[in-house]
């Protein structure tokens, strides 16, 4: 594939979606390249992802959304960005963001959305004793996890599961629902 969509990913924290999006986006076929990083969080493991792979990469701090949205369109508007997928990005857009960008940002959530939306989704899960859970990726819109669902995958919830094993089942499948998200939003 010679026109690979330029894309820029928001994250937070530690980057393993992002790592999958890196790595997926390597593959001569994959329709988007990842042209810029952007973390509100300067201690974010996904900025050495950055370094490490060679992506421009941005930090702008988050105390207040106006100046991070500002300063963050500015960079998307240089590099040509047409897709923003958020990977692990803790914070909300705000609803003249998502309008300037034509609704082109996908999130991914660790949860079967429309279910446990928001945050602290393992243990809220965990809780009310589903039998099931997992992870969506969806488009953003101004209302939290509530867009239209690209993809999603269920996983089986063990009579032992602890918050932190059903966090890594589910970000196993994220890795892979991410990456395939994309490519069928581009089919
Ligand atoms: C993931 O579970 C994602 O679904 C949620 O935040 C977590 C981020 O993980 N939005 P990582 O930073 O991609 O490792």
């Amino acid at each position: 594939m010679v026109n690979k969509t330029k894309s820029c990913v928001f994250i937070s924290g530690k980057g393993s979606n992002l790592k999958s999006l890196i790595k997926s986006s390597r593959d001569y076929n994959f329709p988007i390249k990842i042209e810029l990083i952007i973390s509100n969080n300067i201690k974010a493991n996904g900025l050495k992802l950055a370094k490490k792979y060679n992506i421009p990469f941005k930090f702008f701090p988050y105390d207040k959304q106006e100046k991070f949205e500002r300063n963050s369109l500015l960079e998307i508007k240089k590099k040509n960005i047409k897709l923003l997928c958020l990977a692990g990005f803790m914070k909300v857009l705000s609803k003249n963001f998502i309008k300037n960008f034509r609704y082109k940002i996908i999130n991914i959530h660790p949860s079967l959305l429309p279910k446990f939306k928001g945050l602290n989704t393992h243990s809220r899960v965990l809780k009310t004793k589903e039998k099931y859970s997992g992870c969506t990726v969806h488009f953003v819109t101004p209302s939290v996890d509530s867009g239209k669902i690209i993809l999603q995958k269920r996983v089986l919830i063990n009579k032992n599961e602890t918050e932190n094993s059903l966090k890594e089942k589910i970000l196993r499948q994220e890795h892979k629902i991410y990456p395939q998200s994309i490519i069928s939003i581009f089919k």
